[in-house]
């Protein structure tokens, strides 16, 4: 048997129509438009085009966005002043910092200078903490989507055993706590994990974020699991020509899970609509506290 495709992007495209309705809503009550603001520092390519179709999907769904370009040798200083400048702003709702940051840059630093309430990323260390006591304000976009589109094919997670490939905070760690507040059996694996193969082949709930093109072969899945990839991987080809790849071995996995995500059109899609959920959110956090 052929595992099914799971449609993040369709699953997307519905939760936008969602967003622009809530958008529409929001304009209404209150005559504020959302606003989203992102810091794009120095010059990474793949951060280029993610901003980009960050942009674009702000605009499809009414929400008025930002991009503060800044060259690669900014100070940490001068990022900290421009995020302090925008948490007092009235008229800026979410604040995201696109990842990863320049060497010299103090990550840390500018995510915990973030207010908690306009951090659509959900990585700030109010925002993880909420999601580590079951009591999430805003999650990080990307698990969020990882567990929409598990639930879009299995109803009921509870009791269902996940392991989690990756331990990083924007994925791996974050998804973590947020399946563990859905009553899932979560092993959160990495890099220094034994037995990795035996460990992930037990799972109901597979996700890989680990950032190796095609690392999970067939032999690492169970029967009829769920295979969430969450890799991007840009693999050069011979010719000069390129392709992306997932953390997943597409053609072993779908003869072994029941479903799978694909790479593209999986797990990035659900990033970007939840940004925009998110984004919407943090307007509706400060016009309610305000
Ligand atoms: N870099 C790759 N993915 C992300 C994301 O979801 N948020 C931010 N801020 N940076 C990223």
């Amino acid at each position: 048997m052929m595992a099914q495709l799971i449609d993040g992007k369709a699953l997307a495209f519905l939760k936008k129509q969602e967003t622009a309705e809530q958008v529409k809503a929001f304009l209404n009550q209150t005559g504020i438009q959302p606003s989203l603001h992102v810091l794009l520092i120095g010059d990474h390519p793949p951060s280029r085009i993610y901003v980009q179709n960050k942009k674009k999907a702000c605009e499809l769904v009414g929400i008025h966005s930002v991009v503060h370009q800044l060259p690669f040798d900014v100070t940490q200083d001068d990022v900290l002043n421009l995020i302090r400048g925008l948490n007092v702003r009235q008229d800026v709702h979410g604040i995201l910092v696109q990842l990863p940051l320049p060497q010299h840059l103090n990550t840390q630093e500018i995510l915990e200078t973030l207010h908690p309430k306009k951090d659509v990323d959900g990585l700030h260390p109010y925002n993880l903490g909420r999601l580590l006591m079951g009591k999430p304000l805003l999650v990080p976009c990307t698990p969020q989507g990882c567990l929409q589109l598990i639930q879009s094919v299995e109803k009921n997670i509870q009791g269902k055993t996940a392991v989690v490939i990756g331990r990083s905070l924007l994925v791996g760690r974050s998804l973590a706590a947020l399946l563990t507040n859905y009553d899932v059996t979560v092993t959160l694996a990495h890099s220094k994990t034994k037995d990795l193969k035996e460990i992930s082949s037990k799972a109901d709930i597979l996700v890989a974020a680990i950032g190796s093109p095609e690392f999970i072969t067939g032999d690492y899945i169970k029967n009829g699991a769920v295979v969430i990839d969450v890799g991007i991987n840009r693999v050069e080809l011979e010719g000069g020509t390129s392709c992306l790849k997932g953390d997943v071995n597409f053609k072993e996995a779908a003869t072994v899970a029941s479903f799978i995500t694909p790479v593209p059109g999986g797990v990035g899609p659900m990033t970007i609509s939840n940004l925009l959920i998110n984004t919407v959110k943090a307007a509706q956090l400060q016009s309610s506290s305000s």
